[in-house]
């Protein structure tokens, strides 16, 4: 038994917080934050939308897009830094209640911008096992209510939105999620972090007034290392599989950033047409981005069914992974 990926759906909050917006915030200017990321714009949720309710709407879209039901689905897993609640109940058991399916099993990952690799990697390894048939991933973000719009470091790279896939069985080999490689190291874990809500630095008045409910993060720091594994990601999982570049037919790597993208993929020697690119309308969305990105290639005729999708990312923790994935749904109609 093989695993296949079904269908793609997101989600895209209507709300759009420009560089121009940005400028009123904080010091900054569009033209600083256009050289040095790409970002033009960025997706903010409405304040009574919850991570859960974008997860909800792309999980609806990846699902009416597959050839299932909802009552075909035996487990949900979400990847999110922005969860509804800190520590419980799931984003994950949110996103199943609002869609009216129960009792299956539903929980959340942690793993940053890497989520929805880490997502592919888990839901691939219990279809494989024949463990469950129909998986429902998301990766979805509020990434706005973790953010600090005073802080010019975070506040010009992040938006909010979410992007939900179906995981299905196939005996086909063709068909199949060819591999996914996901790894961590903590020791980089002080460079992009949340450092409060947790137990190390629980809600409490004197840590809130330190603002450590929001993300840090040594930008700089963070991207040398982004280019330099993302990069080495390709080469080892397509040297694993004795892939070459030339066969991938649509490289989709996380939208933290323009020149990060563009580094690698002309490391790596990617054609600009088969590289997904969106950052510049939604910024960096973490476990969103992959498939956000993905959905606006689909919705473009530029993912079409049988096509080799390599995807990779980075994030914090530091977490990072790549996957070789068949796109095995259905072509995209309006
Ligand atoms: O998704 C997880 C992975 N995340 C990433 O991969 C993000 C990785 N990092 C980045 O994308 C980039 O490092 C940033 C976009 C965050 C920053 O770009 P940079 O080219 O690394 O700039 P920098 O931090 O080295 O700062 C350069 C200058 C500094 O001023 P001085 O010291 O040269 O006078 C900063 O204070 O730019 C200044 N600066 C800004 N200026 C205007 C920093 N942020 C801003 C800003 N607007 N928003």
């Amino acid at each position: 038994m093989y695993a296949a990926f079904r269908s793609i759906g997101s989600y895209i909050p209507e709300n759009i917080l420009t560089n121009h917006d940005l400028e009123k915030m904080v010091d900054t200017s569009d033209e600083w934050i256009v050289k040095r990321t790409g970002i033009k714009e960025r997706r903010i949720a409405n304040k009574d939308e919850v991570t859960s309710d974008l997860g909800y709407k792309a999980a609806l879209q990846a699902i009416e897009r597959s050839d299932i039901s909802v009552d075909e689905i035996d487990m949900v897993v979400c990847a999110t830094l922005s969860p509804d609640y800190l520590t419980m109940p799931s984003t994950a058991a949110m996103i199943s209640q609002k869609l009216g399916i129960k009792n299956v099993m539903a929980f959340d990952i942690s793993a940053a911008c890497t989520g929805f690799v880490y997502l592919m990697s888990l839901a691939k390894s219990f279809v494989e096992s024949g463990a469950k048939k129909n998986i429902l991933i998301v990766g979805a973000e509020k990434i706005s209510s973790i953010i600090d719009y005073e802080d010019r470091s975070t506040c010009i790279l992040f938006g909010d939105g979410a992007g939900a896939a179906i995981i299905g069985q196939t005996e086909d080999k063709n068909e199949a999620i060819i591999d996914v490689l996901a790894s961590a190291n903590g020791n980089f874990g002080e460079l992009l972090i949340t450092p409060g809500g947790g137990s190390k630095n629980p809600i409490r008045e004197d840590n809130v007034k330190d603002k450590l409910q929001y993300m840090k993060m040594a930008g700089n720091e963070v991207f040398k290392v982004a280019v330099k594994t993302l990069t080495n990601d390709v080469i080892e999982i397509l040297a694993k599989n004795k892939i070459d570049a030339s066969e991938v037919d649509m490289f989709i790597p996380h939208q933290a950033n323009y020149r990060i993208v563009e580094a690698v993929r002309s490391k790596l020697n990617f054609p600009i047409e088969k590289t997904a690119l969106t950052v510049a309308k939604y910024g960096n969305t973490s476990s969103a981005s992959i498939p956000m990105a993905m959905n606006d290639m689909y919705e473009s005729g530029r993912v079409k069914h049988g096509d080799l999708m390599l995807l990779d990312a980075f994030g914090g923790g530091f977490t990072w992974g790549s996957a070789l994935v068949r796109f095995a749904g259905k072509n995209f109609t309006k």
